[in-house]
């Protein structure tokens, strides 16, 4: 059999956040608009800086209005929502993001459920992820969004009748991507650290999402021939063939074994990974939108 054709989220996502900025320029021209998206940091975690550095640099490519804010570890609930409120009632804001994961001494939940739904760019209000779950108009979380827009682009709009699994029951991802999957007709399993027979779930599927944070555990024998799978996970691994204390990145799925058997398969990095922060930015934008009551 051939080998499997490699989706380039790298590309995909340079292609939305052209039509981002098209829209933003639009906004701008017919209705005096920008968008903005307000990040919230809290301590010093290292993958987080990165990501909100990240975040801010392509909202400002894309001609948006980015305001980021660094509290630190040791602030309390009450000084973050304190800030959440104030951006709720900020008219220049139209998306808010709280940069997870929070210090201990937090509850993400209230957190998150404090941010007004309409500017919930992250879909993690219990009202935008109600909203998905039973199918209405809603914010709805950017990595599933960004891997249904990849899975689509393989298969086509139709997926309906396809056997779809999803590896992890996660708030940000494996419960929100069954849903956009439920949503499109597809039957659903969600598997994850107690299902029994994870191979034989996973041979099943047409589509097959793995969101475990569990390095290469996906090997090919797991893989329906001709599935198209998809890979969120992002696992530094050690490499000591590049030589002492380096390491690499490594998906959930064991690429190289993988894409003898898979049909469509995402590599890491350079797979779901971009798809984040453009999905990040084309939420906003809807957000800019609705909150304008202009039509999308
Ligand atoms: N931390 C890891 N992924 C995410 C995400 O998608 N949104 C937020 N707010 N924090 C994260």
């Amino acid at each position: 059999m051939s080998e499997a054709k490699i989706i380039d989220g790298k590309l995909f996502a340079e292609g939305l956040r052209a039509r981002v900025a098209a829209d933003v320029s639009n906004l701008k021209k017919n209705h005096n608009i920008t968008p903005g998206l307000a990040v919230v940091l809290v301590g010093d975690d290292a993958a987080s800086q990165v990501y909100v550095k990240n975040k801010g640099e392509q909202t400002k490519a894309c001609a948006m209005n980015s305001y980021t804010f660094r509290l630190p570890a040791s602030a309390s609930e009450d000084e973050l929502l304190n800030k959440v409120d104030e951006l709720n009632n900020d008219d220049a804001v139209h998306g808010i993001l709280v940069q997870l994961p929070l210090p201990a001494h937090m509850n993400a939940d209230k957190v998150i459920n404090a941010i007004n739904p309409a500017k919930d760019v992250d879909g993690f209000h219990v009202i935008n992820s109600g909203l998905l779950a039973t199918g209405q108009d809603a914010m709805v979380p950017c990595t599933p969004l960004g891997c249904l827009m990849l899975i689509k682009d393989v298969l086509g709009n139709d997926l309906s009748g396809k056997r779809a699994l999803v590896l992890g029951r996660s708030n940000i991802v494996g419960k929100p991507m069954a849903q956009l999957l439920l949503k499109e007709s597809c039957t659903v399993t969600i598997a994850h650290s107690r299902t029994l027979d994870l191979a034989a779930e996973c041979a099943r599927a047409d589509i097959l999402v793995a969101a475990v944070g569990r390095p290469e555990m996906v090997k090919a024998d797991w893989v329906k021939p001709g599935a198209c799978v998809i890979d969120v996970g992002i696992n530094r691994i050690p490499a000591p063939e590049k030589g002492e204390g380096k390491t690499r990145l490594v998906g959930d799925v064991d690429f190289a074994d993988v894409k003898s058997v898979a049909g469509f398969i995402t590599p890491v990095p350079g797979g779901v990974g971009p798809m984040t922060i453009a999905v990040l930015l084309a939420n906003t934008v809807s957000a800019a939108k609705r909150i304008h009551n202009i039509a999308s």
